[in-house]
């Protein structure tokens, strides 16, 4: 049968992101280390995984409201405020997701008409896109460049506004370049995004994972509060990946349109898992210091031993994430990490994974111990040379 011609053309127009097929290849390599997957390699902490068994015993089996557990929006609330100064009301300003990525999904269906452009900062997180083309929507990318340490520049968001532009995503820290972006930096975001009438999506599920800076919420702000939609989640910072839980923060006039969005999507996210979530946000700031402290070393680490054997890398100071340049070895990103994996046996993403100007990088993560590190970064000395 063709089934091309009962496909719509917005599914054939999105691709299966390259990190997966990476992902999928590692195991084809016997014995490859695998920087790949941007996931914390830290089981969840006991007392939360409990929190869902007690959940279970108790017989917490039911959906929940569909915008989530009243108490679990409240300990976001309270979570929002002590960490980020940010006030949302539980009522009816915050919305239980499946992960951070249908927050983004929803929200973007929401603000989104057909035709409406997305501006989206370029190298990001691979959903974006097709988010954007799944909404009839249009991504526009917004390149960042490494002399700029991957930040946003006011001037050069500005270059890619037009009549049709709606929507800016905000993804700091980010994947996969690791930048962060301080209060001064986002203010002037603020500038462009109030002048133009913009309304922001500010992926903020690394904002935990920080290293010598406090992240800074866009919602905090001056005057942006009213014009973010907020995500979040629980994946990276409390090493919850496979619970799938996030959220959205937003004022009310959007919330209620995106809760209906959320509704006829998936009517709730799993109830015992919202009960391990209250769980961790009531008690779990111990496990993120823990595991932030970790993750500042590792990065330390790959980030001093990529400099002495020559790659041109930026300090990220967010996520768990290096972003080195290749562009020296005179390969393209994907010969690059074609060649390290079968040659070197360590499985890297290239950067081009990410978007166009991602093109001379590759993303190396290290959510992995500290071992698998030492022993990766042995083999990429002797695959450079070997070149
Ligand atoms: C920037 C960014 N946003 C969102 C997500 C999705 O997170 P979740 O597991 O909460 O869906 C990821 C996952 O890698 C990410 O890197």
């Amino acid at each position: 049968m063709d089934y091309q011609k009962y496909v719509t053309q917005r599914a054939r127009d999105i691709e299966i992101s390259t990190i997966r097929y990476f992902f999928n290849m590692v195991n084809e390599v016997e014995g490859a280390i695998s920087l790949c997957i941007g996931e914390p390699d830290f089981i969840t902490p006991t007392h939360i995984n409990l929190a869902a068994v007690q959940a279970l015993a108790n017989g917490h089996t039911f959906y929940s409201p569909n915008a989530g557990l009243y108490e679990l929006r409240q300990e976001i609330s309270n979570y929002l405020e002590r960490r980020y100064q940010l006030a949302y009301k539980p009522g009816s300003e915050i919305i239980v997701t499946i992960g951070a990525s249908q927050a983004i999904d929803v929200a973007i269906r929401t603000l989104i008409e057909p035709g409406d452009k997305v501006l989206i900062p370029q190298p990001s997180f691979v959903a974006y896109k097709p988010c954007t083309i799944l909404a009839g929507g249009k991504p526009v990318y917004v390149p960042t460049y490494p002399q700029d340490d991957f930040v946003l520049r006011p001037d050069v968001l500005e270059q890619y506004i037009t009549e049709k532009s709606k929507l800016l995503i905000l993804p700091y820290p980010n994947n996969p370049t690791g930048a962060v972006m301080t209060e001064e930096q986002l203010k002037e975001i603020a500038n462009v995004v109030k002048k133009h009438d913009l309304i922001v999506v500010a992926d903020e599920i690394y904002s935990e994972l920080t290293y010598g800076i406090q992240h800074t919420a866009f919602a905090k702000i001056p005057d942006m509060w009213e014009r973010t939609v907020t995500i979040n989640g629980f994946s990276k910072s409390y090493a919850m990946t496979g619970w799938r839980l996030g959220y959205v923060a937003a004022p009310e006039g959007l919330t209620e349109q995106i809760l209906k969005v959320h509704q006829y999507n998936v009517t709730c996210a799993a109830t015992m898992g919202q009960y391990a979530a209250i769980e961790a946000m009531k008690n779990g700031d111990r496990d993120i210091a823990v595991m932030r402290a970790e993750y500042d070393e590792r990065r330390k680490f790959l980030l001093e031993s990529l400099r002495d054997m020559g790659f041109d890398c930026f300090e990220p100071k967010g996520a768990f994430y290096v972003f080195p340049s290749i562009k020296k070895t005179g390969l393209s990103s994907e010969e690059f990490a074609q060649k390290l994996l079968w040659e070197g046996k360590v499985a890297v993403v290239p950067g081009s994974s990410f978007g166009e100007n991602g093109q001379d990088f590759v993303r190396l993560a290290y959510a992995t111990s500290m071992e698998n590190l030492q022993e990766a970064v042995k083999r990429i000395s002797t695959f450079l040379s070997n070149l």
